[in-house]
């Protein structure tokens, strides 16, 4: 990675924005696998503006590197006052913003913040889409991306380390 796009980084995630889960969202996407590691999610809030339903604010919380939480921070801003098309016809590289091109091998750190856009801007990720008493789909259903990493797995296996024999035995 080149000294000026680690600097845009290093400034960007100095002061992140948006950061942490929002109460009363109206809407939640999450990507990512919390097996290999990454993971981003989306909070959104809608507002009306003179009758057109725009993004009034989005936050977010992410198990992903520098890049992806830059990138996270920025697109956030960016998305305020878009409508839900605008925001979908918005591209990685867009997202990415100020930080300007990406090198190869980081380009799938601004599309884990774009696949959690998409995801939140889905209908059927919207917080008022889930009946009440129903399941939600099961990263939308923790609280917390930490909640996700520590929730218990069905059929996960516990690895204990025996102590090794003491000389003699
Ligand atoms: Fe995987 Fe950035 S999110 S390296």
């Amino acid at each position: 990675m080149n000294e000026d796009l680690e600097k845009r980084i290093r400034a960007a995630i100095s002061n992140p924005q948006n950061l942490g889960e929002m109460a009363g969202a109206d809407s939640i996407g999450t990507v990512g696998n919390s097996e290999c590691g990454e993971m981003l999610r989306l909070w959104v809030k809608f507002k009306d503006d003179n009758g057109r339903r725009v993004i009034d604010r989005a936050t977010f919380q992410s198990f992903g590197c520098e890049t992806a939480i830059a990138v996270a921070s920025l697109a956030t801003e960016l998305i305020r006052g878009k409508t839900v098309q605008e925001a979908l016809a918005l591209k990685t590289e867009d997202l990415a913003g100020q930080l300007g091109p990406l090198p190869p091998m980081k380009i799938h750190c601004a599309q884990l913040v774009e696949g959690a856009l998409r995801s939140a801007l889905d209908p059927a990720s919207a917080v008022a889409a889930i009946p009440p008493g129903a399941v939600a789909p099961a990263p939308a259903s923790a609280p917390t991306l930490l909640d996700s990493f520590t929730k218990p797995r069905e059929g996960a296996v516990k690895i204990v380390f025996r102590p090794p024999p003491s000389p003699g035995s």
